[in-house]
């Protein structure tokens, strides 16, 4: 059934003014044909905008067609009438399909998850708007009449992207209030959504020994979470390789060639990262080694050295990357200590590693509660045995049957099974943790 046409926006009225003036004008010989022949061509042209809109816009949904088909068939005189609404409610305020386009398109180039809209009518502008968003996307439409949910509903229900949308009842403001509690639970930590909440975007984080390996895949996670990242290794080449594999990913990234076991190149890095990018918010310091030798045999050189990078070092990247975040009331510190910290892991002989990474975890604790009041939060990740080419060497290789046996998980950890965790303890989500040991073995300390 076509719609009795009644005017309702602006450019409907000036048509109808217009075709008012050109009936005048036709009527009354006294009028210029200069004057008559300038109006014809305003209404010409003016006449002619809707539906050359209505033909250059991407066709409308069959839920959306079928929607606006019933809203102009109901009887709404008759509606109010017996009651069923409180308002005598003219079809015209449907939002058309032009309208209902660029509706949808402004929700999908804005990005817009949430939609709040107040004054719902039949639902075509919800229903057009519920399609521009993504899958998770919510609209909440806010009516006055019950009635109207009730005729909208069926059309919202068939429609894939209906359950989009919860139409409230009543009085705008009072469904704004809510009955139920909105408080952080229900409206995310500054208004963000838990995985909102674990996202890094704007901060600036180091990542020691990510030359390759562990550190590798936390320069990768930090930087997908929205970090910029300085790849920081000992081995210049490997540390420019990992960045350029960054900047693939349009990952904001640079290279920086460091000792970590020498305060000076340690202060060379932090001065070169808040040269370059102002700050330093996360501190990944994860840079070990390890030379297994047996306890008798171990010597000083040894010791030292292994002591040297796996606690001094880390200590001191602690210390320097702390002042600048104590300076500014915020930072995140994360180190890697190791299983090695917590258990002896067996049959190979690693009692320098074993130390130094149970110093690593006491390290953390202290700083943690050192310095959580100035805003700075230490915590360390303990991996299991990963599965890096280092296990797969001559020596230890063999020993790789033997170790599964002690993994209730079955297998040993690749690096990607810690990603998730760097982030999340370089994130705001996890800013109630500190001094905290993240062992991730697979269960197999607790065998
Ligand atoms: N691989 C494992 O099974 C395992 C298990 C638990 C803990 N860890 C710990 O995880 C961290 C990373 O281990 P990985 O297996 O990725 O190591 P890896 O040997 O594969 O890589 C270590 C990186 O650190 C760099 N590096 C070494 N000494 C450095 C120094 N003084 N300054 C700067 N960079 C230096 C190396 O050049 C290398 O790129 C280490 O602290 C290690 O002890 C590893």
């Amino acid at each position: 059934m076509q719609a009795e046409k009644v005017s309702d926006t602006p450019l409907e009225f000036i048509v109808e003014y217009l075709a008012k003036a050109m009936k005048i004008a036709r009527d009354h010989p006294g009028v210029p044909e200069d004057l008559r022949s300038n109006l014809q061509k305003a209404l010409n042209i003016a006449s002619g905008l809707d539906s050359y809109l209505e033909m250059t816009s991407s066709p409308e949904s069959q839920p959306l067609a079928e929607l606006y088909r019933k809203t102009i068939e109901h009887d709404w005189k008759k509606a109010f009438e017996e009651g069923k609404t409180s308002f005598r409610l003219p079809k015209e305020c449907i939002t058309g399909h032009v309208e209902g386009q660029v509706l949808k398109m402004l929700v999908r180039v804005s990005g817009a998850r949430r939609v709040l809209e107040i004054g719902m009518f039949t639902g075509y502008g919800a229903l057009s708007m519920a399609e521009g968003l993504p899958e998770d996307g919510r609209l909440v439409a806010c009516e006055m009449e019950p009635y109207l949910k009730e005729f909208a509903q069926p059309v919202f229900d068939s429609s894939p992207h209906g359950r989009k949308i919860t139409v409230k009842t009543g009085p705008a403001m009072r469904s704004l209030k809510g009955d139920e509690c909105r408080d952080e639970v229900f409206h995310g930590v500054q208004g963000k959504s838990v995985l909102d909440r674990l996202r890094l975007d704007g901060r600036v984080a180091y990542v020691t020994g990510a030359g390759q390996g562990i550190g590798r895949a936390f320069a990768h996670a930090l930087g997908e979470a929205g970090a910029k990242v300085a790849v920081v290794d000992l081995d210049d080449r490997k540390a420019e390789r990992v960045a350029q594999e960054l900047a693939l990913k349009g990952i904001q990234s640079t290279a920086v060639t460091a000792d970590i076991s020498k305060p000076q190149s340690v202060q060379g890095m932090v001065d070169a990262i808040v040269a370059k990018w102002g700050t330093i918010h996360i501190g990944c310091n994860n840079a070990g080694i390890n030379m297994n030798s047996a306890s008798e045999d171990t010597s000083l050189d040894e010791w030292d050295q292994t002591f040297g990078v796996n606690l001094r070092g880390t200590f001191i990247c602690c210390q320097a990357a702390g002042r600048i975040m104590l300076n500014q009331g915020y930072g995140k510190i994360i180190n890697t200590a190791s299983m090695a910290g917590l258990i002896v892991p067996h049959p190979q002989k690693q009692l320098a590693y074993n130390a130094s990474k149970a110093g690593v975890v006491k390290l953390t604790q202290t700083l943690g509660t050192e310095w959580i009041d100035r805003g700075v939060r230490v915590n360390c990740i303990s991996p299991g045995i990963v599965d890096t080419p280092l296990i797969h060497s001559e020596e230890l290789g063999p020993l790789v049957q033997r170790w599964l046996s002690d993994i209730p998980a079955g297998r040993l950890a690749q690096v990607t099974d810690l990603q998730a965790a760097v982030v999340y303890l370089a994130s705001d989500a996890s800013d109630y943790m500190t001094g905290h040991n993240l062992v991730i073995e697979g269960g197999q300390s607790l065998w």
